[in-house]
């Protein structure tokens, strides 16, 4: 297998060309085969429902060379269990577990010389994603759907890594509305977050914290990522309607179970920013991103975390036992991993 000349090392969370990409397509109320493409284009019905109405769900998870060399996926499941959600909540035709499941080990086989090395802290993304592809011109669901996934090796979504990073937030922005599109993943929410997330880059910051959009009085999400907090002995994590139930923040609230910390999934208000010892990001890109500080905009006032520039002790634990389990350094005790032959 011969390998591309990549600088592994230094990836960033960027787009990268493999080799293939895998496509399904759901006709005549069935799916069909897997198709295996290597090409980076897909031929559209210009009233096509995705390019019109917003039908495009997506997905995020990663596959890892281990320690032992074998490759892993990790949760997919979990995926394929938010793919269905997402495409149920915009009235697209969810795509079965198995069969998603299957695209995924298809299309990392398909382009394992991608996957990067053990040992440099890079992975292989995956991206699945969904589409209405019918002719619509009035606002109605289509009837047909396609499925592409396509992989990127990828390095770390923030610049600083696994470094605290500087973030701000605003009540002059929202995500999604209250009863919204939130908890499930489709394009549309990513687009609404663009002006917001560009405005944090413009002055600076990494990504926007995003506050309650209903009483904007409560911590709901960091940009395309979980946020938690660590004080006491306690791992405590927003509940909202409003966010993205994340894989990551779901296998770190286990860990931290694991680890004897107490786990709590409540409303934190924003003033309670005061009193945590370490705040962190957390998402299939994000992994575990510390914060150093958290900048309200609307008054002026600074959070800080870190000034050392290192992540606290028990984010960093956090961090080790997971990317552990994801490169085959730690037992996988939950069986999170699927091994690919
Ligand atoms: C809005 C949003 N929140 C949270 C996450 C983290 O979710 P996960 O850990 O499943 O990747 C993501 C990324 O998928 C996201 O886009």
């Amino acid at each position: 297998m011969n390998q591309p000349d990549l600088d592994w090392k230094n990836l960033t969370f960027s787009y990268t060309k493999t080799d293939y990409n895998v496509r399904c397509t759901y006709k005549d109320g069935k799916w069909g085969e897997i198709e295996v493409s290597d090409s980076e284009y897909v031929p559209l019905h210009i009233a096509a429902t995705c390019l019109h109405y917003g039908q495009e769900s997506f997905e995020g998870l990663k596959a890892y060379r281990g320690k032992d060399g074998k490759i892993r996926i990790f949760r997919m499941e979990e995926n394929a269990k938010r793919f269905i959600r997402s495409a149920e909540g915009i009235k697209m035709q969810p795509m079965p577990v198995e069969l998603f499941c299957e695209m995924v080990r298809k299309v990392v086989k398909l382009n394992e010389r991608f996957i990067p090395p053990y040992g440099t802290g890079a992975s292989l993304y995956i991206r699945p994603l969904e589409i209405g592809i019918s002719a619509r011109v009035g606002v109605k669901p289509a009837d047909e759907y396609m499925v592409i996934m396509l992989v990127s090796p990828v390095g770390p979504y923030f610049k600083e890594g696994f470094k605290p990073t500087k973030v701000c937030m605003s009540r002059e922005y929202d995500r999604v509305a209250p009863k919204g599109t939130g908890s499930i993943k489709i394009g549309g929410n990513y687009a609404a977050s663009l002006v917001a997330g560009e405005k944090a880059h413009d002055l600076g910051y990494s990504v926007m914290l995003y506050i309650d959009p209903k009483e904007k009085k409560y911590l709901d999400e960091c940009g395309a990522a979980n946020f938690f907090g660590i004080k006491n002995n306690t791992y405590i994590t927003p509940a909202s309607e409003s966010i993205l139930p994340s894989i990551t923040n779901k296998s770190l609230t286990q860990l931290a179970e694991d680890l004897g910390l107490k786990v709590e999934r409540r409303q934190i208000p924003v003033e309670e920013l005061d009193t945590f010892e370490e705040v962190s990001a957390c998402g299939t890109a994000a992994v575990c991103s510390p914060i150093a500080e958290i900048h309200d905009l609307d008054n002026g006032k600074k959070y800080v975390f870190s000034t050392n520039n290192e992540a606290g002790p028990l984010t960093t634990k956090l961090y080790n036992t997971l990317t552990g389990i994801q490169f085959g350094e730690v037992e996988d005790t939950h069986g999170w991993c699927e091994i690919l032959d």
